[in-house]
């Protein structure tokens, strides 16, 4: 039975300029170290009178570099062999005068230097006011850098800490590191084009009543996250759930299951890989009463017929996409969920129990295709997510 590893943790070195949002990377730091990033604050002289390198010294368990000539380093190469270390250098703010500077390869402090020298990507999250950011000199510095190969993330619109409204303002901390994150996953379905149902239907019995089950959608949403992370180009059709939708995604709201049926049935066409991870109602009344049932006294008959199963469809039509199915069994879960494998001819189910994945940030889950089973002990499902799409690519490219 093959048990598949963990990722393994990636380096950053966390570069900090002279901008007010400095004090934000004290969070990104925190961020990146709960998902299993290491961090190596280095800061420029500026950065320092916006936050002191004791906090993210504290924080991250790190010495913070601030200085060219360093010489608790044994060799004095600070500019060197603190970015051999990393995975990619990330710079959080990048303020307008550090921009300038890489972009004309200057290295006259330990930050620009440690740029110049490094051999892995660069990152950086530009933060200043809207007319700095506006500046041509700005737009032609960060043009160069673009053409260099170097990847920008934001700013976005928004208050600054001038009183002024504009461009300039740092990409939100959470939606940094997940952006932060999804460049460090592998693009293992780059411009693939993934089609998911998430989260439960519900099927209407009257004008406000229905049929429906506990599925939050957290596992159908961290699959569109993780395949979205791999390069994917991804359709999430969601039930009612209370989630965000990643906004790389195209998102479709549905209500029933014929509502997504209608929705996979348009989408199908053009999708290379389908992830039915929606807890489909089996189920639905023959009747929806248009106004609210009476209370009668007595019993009441609800007559239900079964629902479509859109993966069953997917998997039967003529030329179907790579079809991926869950599970969620409460008892005997290899063998229904192999059974149902069978049944749906489809090349990849994932299973799990009900009882313990169910609204749970996390879940253990086993994947069984045509050469057996293969374990994901419990873990968040963000993590799963990525096992399944590291395992779709293995089985899609065949
Ligand atoms: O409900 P069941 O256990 O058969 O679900 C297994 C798989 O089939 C899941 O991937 C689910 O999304 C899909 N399904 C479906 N349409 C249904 C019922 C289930 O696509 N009506």
């Amino acid at each position: 039975m093959a048990k598949i590893p963990l990722f393994h943790t990636r380096r950053l070195l966390l570069g900090l300029t002279g901008s007010v949002a400095a004090y934000k990377a004290a969070e990104i730091a925190r961020l990146l170290m709960q998902e299993n990033v290491d961090v190596q604050p280095v800061m420029t002289e500026s950065a320092c009178r916006f936050v002191g390198p004791a906090t993210l010294q504290a924080l991250t368990g790190k010495t913070v570099f601030t200085d060219l000539w360093d010489n608790r380093i044994a060799n004095n190469m600070a500019h060197i062999n603190i970015s051999r270390d990393v995975d990619v250098i990330l710079i959080a703010p990048a303020s307008a005068d550090f921009i300038a500077k890489l972009a004309n390869g200057f290295a006259n402090d330990l930050l620009s230097t440690l740029c110049l020298a490094r051999d892995c990507p660069l990152i950086i999250v530009p933060a200043m006011n809207r007319q700095m950011w506006e500046n041509p000199a700005t737009q032609r510095n960060l043009a160069i850098l673009q053409r260099d190969g170097v990847t920008i993330f934001g700013p976005v619109h928004g208050t600054q800490a001038c009183g002024e409204t504009g461009m300039g303002r740092m990409l939100e901390v959470q939606e940094l590191v997940k952006t932060v994150q999804t460049f460090f996953q592998p693009k293992l379905l780059q411009n693939k084009r993934v089609l998911i149902t998430a989260g439960p239907t519900y099927e209407a019995i009257d004008a406000v009543r229905g049929i429906t089950n506990l599925s939050s959608g957290k596992m159908g949403y961290a699959v569109t996250r993780a395949a979205l992370e791999a390069g994917a180009k991804v359709t999430l059709i969601s039930g009612p759930v209370c989630l965000k939708a990643p906004f790389e995604a195209t998102l479709v709201n549905v209500i029933s299951a014929q509502d997504m049926l209608a929705a996979v049935r348009k989408e199908i066409s053009r999708t290379d890989i389908f992830i039915s991870v929606a807890a489909v109602a089996d189920y639905l009344p023959t009747k929806i009463n248009k106004q609210k049932i009476k209370k009668i006294g007595g019993n009441l008959l609800l007559k239900l017929v079964p629902n479509p199963d859109i993966l069953e469809y997917a998997a039967g039509i003529s030329k179907p996409p790579f079809c991926v199915g869950f599970a969620a069994e409460t008892e005997n879960l290899e063998k229904n969920a192999e059974t149902k494998r069978r049944r749906k001819k489809i090349p990849l189910l994932a299973a799990n129990l009900a009882q313990d994945a169910i609204s749970s940030d996390e879940s253990a889950l086993i994947l069984l295709d045509d050469k057996g089973k293969h374990l994901l002990p419990k873990a968040p499902k963000i993590v799963q997510a990525r096992h399944l799409i590291k395992h779709i690519s293995l089985l899609y490219k065949k």
